[in-house]
């Protein structure tokens, strides 16, 4: 039930009394007035004569979706509505065949709501600067468990699961899948669920360490108020590593690796749990609050898990991936502005809300709020603002303005002295233009990891092989995020004289023939760069077995930047593998291949 609010994203502007909610919904069969709390008895649902029917009609309003427009006969401070409608088909609910399971028994449904896909699973005001608690009822067939973003389930008689959220919490996070899953505890407030074929693994991968990542997260930034922190891993066409739904975040099965290598996105994920979850963008448009901050966040914890060396590669590998995504996308390009404007009108041209998610709010936003921390000069007293801005903004939604004009307030010192106003540092000039972050925080913890992984890459690249060197490099207790900031360093450095990746892909058959899906991607990245069609299977199978939008991306884009056979090969990948993918996905590679 919402309050009578106004939408600032929807961009019309209409007379009180109407309540308008955004929708992309198969059918709204009507809407009704509930009758005002307190006259029927609380719980007790109304009698059909207690509702006051109101005539609903749709608007156009975006390719994302109708306006609904829905006349009330009075205007009043806090009303009831009931709304009548049927979901279907739509970007936010996806509807999976058995075959694209895992287990490949039985069907799976999920939904995905961030950016503004949820109007198409319910109606709503779909911007992330309202707020509304909620509660469910799902009935599922025999056989299928349902989860849900919420602080309580309960499961009752006839397949029947009954949720509710008791925080105020942004349409974006509210979240829904159903499939043959089952659950396994791995700490005190979490447990993982998955397939049954997948469940002894995600056990194995995460059984004791999400404690120690949650605890961690409160020392830094104060409680978690979600209560349970659980894990659903997804099946393998899931478009993100994760997807930070409150007490349930939805992961890619790719996670499994065996050995726990790519925890940080769950670390990404718990961070949420302050940055986005509590403290959210009021606008899509600054998408950089909640991923930069989470950025920030997350290297906090894993820094205090896995020390500062480790954290500074991973986060060497991040600046990687923004330096490709800006010479991809030019540095100028309007997307590589911390503040993007998003109007309505615009997302036909291309921006719209989906496009944000790109590495420009994250690295450069990490970039900015280290830059922040490197203001205050101390990480003691940096950390005490973050707690403190989780404290003021909690269950709120906030600008970039209110986010640092709480920051100059909380450093007054600093306020003084007109840190946002140094020349070429300016508050302004981060937000709002685009291209490489005017700060880069300190990596060089991170040398003793990274230099034997540069060197290595260098001898790589070289015009006849100094095999001598290269033998003498033991790479067997390499981490993984070493072998992955190597792979990115032969990658920049791709195409290798005549010869030298086949050597390469010889002598680390732990890297060619690796199934870690960062390792995986990389080698893909090089086999492409370079060209060796003798590879090319792995590419293929890469992109069959997962739909990861951040893997099937750079993949398309690299086969149509290669030679003929290499855009054969994305065709072919592309025409069998499409209808697995996220509609989302879907589209983005044919924009690639050049097929809309
Ligand atoms: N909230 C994002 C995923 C997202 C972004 C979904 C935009 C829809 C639109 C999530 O927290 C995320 O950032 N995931 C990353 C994890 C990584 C940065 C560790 C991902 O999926 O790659
Ligand atoms: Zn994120």
């Amino acid at each position: 039930m919402a309050e009578a609010k106004w939408v600032r994203a929807a961009g019309l502007t209409l007379a009180v009394p109407f309540i308008l909610v955004l929708a992309r919904l198969v059918n709204v069969r009507g809407a009704a007035l509930l009758p005002p709390p307190g006259t029927a008895r609380h719980g007790d649902p109304p009698g059909p004569d207690a509702l006051q029917p109101l005539p609903a009609r749709t608007e156009p309003f975006a390719s994302f979706g109708r306006a609904l427009l829905i006349p009330l006969p009075r205007a009043e401070q806090r009303l009831s509505l009931q709304i009548d409608y049927e979901a279907g088909e739509g970007p936010g609910v996806c509807w999976l065949a058995p075959e694209q399971t895992a287990g490949k028994q039985k069907p799976f449904m999920y939904t995905q709501g961030q950016a503004v896909l949820n109007r198409s699973f319910f109606p709503c005001f779909d911007t992330p600067s309202v707020k509304c608690t909620y509660s469910a009822t799902v009935k599922v067939p025999e056989g299928f468990v349902a989860v849900m973003s919420a602080t309580s389930w309960e499961k009752k008689e006839d397949n029947t699961f009954v949720f509710e959220m008791s925080h105020p919490i942004p349409s974006y996070l509210i979240a829904l899948a159903v499939g043959d899953i089952v659950a396994a505890d791995v700490g005190p407030r979490s447990r993982v669920w998955a397939e049954p074929c997948l469940i002894e693994a995600a056990k194995k991968e995460y059984d004791g360490v999400i404690e120690e990542f949650l605890a961690v997260g409160e020392k830094l930034f104060g409680p978690y108020v979600w209560g349970r922190y659980d894990i659903l891993f997804m099946p393998p066409s899931f478009p993100f590593g994760g997807m930070e739904n409150p007490c349930l975040t939805f992961v890619t099965p790719c996670l499994l690796a065996g050995d726990r290598s790519l925890a940080d996105v769950i670390i990404h994920e718990i961070s949420h749990s302050w940055f986005g979850n509590l403290v959210t963008n009021a606008s899509w448009g600054e998408f950089w609050l909640n991923e930069g901050f989470t950025m920030y966040a997350q290297r906090r914890i894993s820094t205090e898990v896995y020390g500062l060396a480790y954290t500074c590669l991973e986060a060497a590998t991040g600046r990687a991936l923004l330096r490709q995504h800006m010479d991809n996308t030019g540095e100028d390009h309007p997307l590589n502005k911390l503040r993007v404007v998003i109007e309505p009108g615009l997302w036909e041209r291309g921006i719209n809300p989906e496009d944000t998610y790109n590495e420009t709010p994250y690295e450069k936003g990490f970039c900015f709020v280290s830059y922040l921390a490197h203001l205050v000069g101390d990480q003691s007293k940096f950390d005490a603002f973050l707690q403190a801005y989780v404290n003021r903004f909690k269950f709120q939604s906030i600008t970039a303005d209110d986010a640092l004009g709480f920051f100059l307030e909380y450093f007054p010192e600093l306020k003084e002295k007109g840190v946002d106003s140094i020349p070429g540092f300016e508050f302004s000039r981060w937000l709002d233009t685009p291209g490489w972050p005017p700060f880069l925080p300190d990596l060089s913890p991170g040398d003793a990891l990274m230099k034997p992984a540069e060197e290595l890459a260098e001898l790589w690249a070289a015009d006849g092989l100094n095999m001598e060197a290269i033998e003498g490099v033991d790479i067997t207790a390499w981490r993984t995020y070493q072998l992955v900031y190597f792979l990115d360093q032969v990658l920049q450095k791709s195409p290798l004289p005549q010869g030298n990746v086949e050597g390469l892909s010889k002598m680390y058959p732990k890297i060619s023939r690796s199934q870690n899906a960062e390792l995986r991607l990389r080698w893909c990245q090089i086999i492409l760069k370079n060209d060796l069609e003798a590879e090319y299977s792995k590419v293929k199978d890469f992109l069959h077995s997962q739909g990861k939008q951040k893997y099937t991306l750079p993949l398309y884009r690299a086969m149509w930047a290669g030679s003929e056979a290499a855009q054969a090969l994305a065709m072919e990948t592309f025409s069998a593998t499409a209808p697995q993918l996220h509609v989302n996905v879907q589209n983005y590679v044919k924009k690639i291949l050049g097929l809309e």
